[in-house]
């Protein structure tokens, strides 16, 4: 290539490089820049058609035209994607604003959803309970049947395994075999078991809201239905301090003072000795009022936790000893808001919803008073 004819090439393409740069900085879209891109870089665009003239050139101008144009390749690639990126930020700038909603202006009334009686109750269990300085624990709805029910002191071929209408789950494992939780009370096994893997040593205040589910379904069972367990393990843990925990939260929960609570003896292969708590309450035509009358109404179970149940889980019942409780969530809810049908819970009508409502912030209804 002569002198002159070199001069006009580089001069192509400062020309073509002038150009692209005017162009990627005046492109407002990102449309503009991807059709910028396919003009200069796609398979036929300028940039890339001198590189394949490259072919036609002698070996020695080869070189350094291929690096110029190598060069303006890579400096238009830089420039387009870093317009191409300040467009798409830009335009994701416009659709935030666009879509910019305020959570906290109050949606009209009758949008507003509320509170289910379910999650109502648990809220106020949980504050009642946190007041008295337990803190609440979880574990998983599929539950391994060991800790469902082994290590409850509910051994293989135990009556009470019948009792519990298991729903087992299909598993692979050989060694494992897999539940629907029957009931809370294995969260006391995974709490016991998680401070002797950590190395926390009691006291233990724990309380474990959530599902259990029994293969029973009429109108006073349901196949998924709620439990709250409570479990305290310490040096001095007694049967007094069981039934002061519980009359203070049976008080608080119904908002009644000094109301009737008696334990009953009762028997549970995880507590020794167990007992049934139940409530004052009076029976008439058919209506149930809390704190009124001689009746009784049983509210809950609870018991000593068993020595067995205790080792199996890594605490030594030697040193330490423990109580435990637990309860049906809906059966409290039914009582206190005088819920008769327990499937009504299940069943998303929105007029149930709307007659118990509880309004549109989860707040226990007792913080209120406190
Ligand atoms: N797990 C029992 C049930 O589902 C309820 C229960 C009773 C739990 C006594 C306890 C307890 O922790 O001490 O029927």
């Amino acid at each position: 290539m002569t002198q002159a004819a070199e001069k006009s090439e580089t001069l192509s393409l400062e020309q073509l490089t002038q150009n692209a740069e005017a162009e990627i900085s005046s492109a407002n879209t990102v449309d503009a820049i991807e059709a910028i891109r396919v003009n200069y870089l796609g398979k036929s665009g300028s940039i890339t058609s001198q590189l394949k003239t490259l072919g036609t050139l002698p070996a020695e101008e080869r070189k350094t035209f291929g690096a110029k144009v190598n060069e303006i390749k890579n400096a238009v690639t830089d420039l387009i994607s870093a317009k191409k990126e300040q467009l798409e930020s830009a335009a994701l700038n416009v659709k935030l604003a666009k879509e910019y909603i305020d959570v906290t202006i109050p949606t009209a009334t009758e949008k507003q959803g509320s509170i289910h009686p379910i999650s109502q109750v648990i809220e106020e269990i949980t504050e009642i309970f946190a007041r008295l300085g337990f803190t609440v624990a979880e574990g998983p709805e599929i539950e391994d049947d060991h800790r469902n029910f082994t290590a409850l002191n509910i051994p293989e071929n135990h009556p009470a395994r019948q009792m519990h209408d298991t729903f087992y789950i299909k598993s692979d494992d050989k060694d494992k075999k897999y539940v629907l939780r029957t009931h809370t009370s294995p969260v006391q096994i995974r709490t016991m078991e998680e401070y002797k893997k950590t190395g926390k040593l009691p006291p233990i205040k724990i309380i474990a809201p959530g599902r259990t589910f029994r293969c029973d379904s009429d109108q006073t069972h349901s196949p998924m239905f709620h439990q709250v367990e409570g479990l305290y393990i310490d040096k001095e843990v007694n049967m007094g301090m069981l039934k002061g925990c519980l009359q203070e939260f049976v008080e608080t929960f119904f908002g009644v003072e000094n109301l009737n609570m008696r334990f009953r003896a009762s028997f549970f292969p995880f507590t020794e000795p167990s007992a049934e708590v139940d409530i004052g309450c009076s029976r008439k035509n058919g209506q149930i009022k809390i704190g009124e009358g001689t009746d009784w109404l049983e509210v809950l179970g609870c018991g000593m936790v068993h020595p067995n149940v205790l080792k199996m889980a890594g605490i030594d019942p030697t040193e330490y000893r423990g109580f435990a409780f637990g309860m049906g969530i809906e059966r409290l809810a039914m009582l206190k808001y005088g819920i008769n049908d327990l499937r009504q819970f299940f069943e998303s009508d929105s007029r149930f919803l709307k007659h118990y409502s509880f309004g549109s912030i989860d707040i226990p209804k007792l913080s209120s008073g406190w």
